[in-house]
């Protein structure tokens, strides 16, 4: 779900209602953790995802991923800025997988808001998520935006 960003919406409330709409399309029927990420793309435009589930269990995807998708789908090359939402009394951070998966398109620098649906609960960076990370710079490959 790919959303143009409104110049009358603060960045962060957008990103906010985004997530938390896309958390209410998860398909999680097995651990009943329904979750919602929001991507802010170079071009200032919004991608959503949701997690889904699979019977398989390891074949379902985090919301990360599927925002991720939607992200590359619309040509977005690099992230501004990541949103997730979770509920629970712990902080709904992305996995480990999903932090590599951001690594790809975000810099060290990408702030990661953490929310619940009633709202915003922590921020971190994704260096402070991913420390000494490994990405593209590793295989001398030209970052995502240099790309053709
Ligand atoms: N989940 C996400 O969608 N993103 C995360 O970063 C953490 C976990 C999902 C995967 C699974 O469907 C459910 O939450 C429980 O692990």
């Amino acid at each position: 779900m790919t959303i143009e960003a409104r110049g009358d919406i603060p960045v962060v409330k957008a990103l906010f209602d985004a997530a938390r709409a896309a958390r209410e399309c998860a398909h999680a029927p097995y651990s009943r953790f329904k979750v919602g990420a929001a991507l802010l793309d170079e071009q200032g435009r919004i991608h959503a995802g949701c997690n889904v589930e699979n019977a398989a269990y390891p074949q379902g995807v985090c919301a990360e991923a599927g925002a991720l998708s939607a992200l590359v789908l619309a040509g977005g090359t690099r992230l501004q800025a990541v949103l997730v939402v979770g509920a629970g009394d712990k902080l709904c951070t992305p996995c480990g997988g999903c932090r590599q998966k951001l690594r790809e398109f975000g810099a060290d620098t990408l702030p990661v808001l953490i929310a619940d649906p009633t709202g915003l609960r922590a921020q971190f960076t994704l260096g402070e998520l991913l420390p000494e990370s490994f990405g593209p710079d590793h295989l001398d490959t030209p970052a995502p935006e240099a790309r053709p």
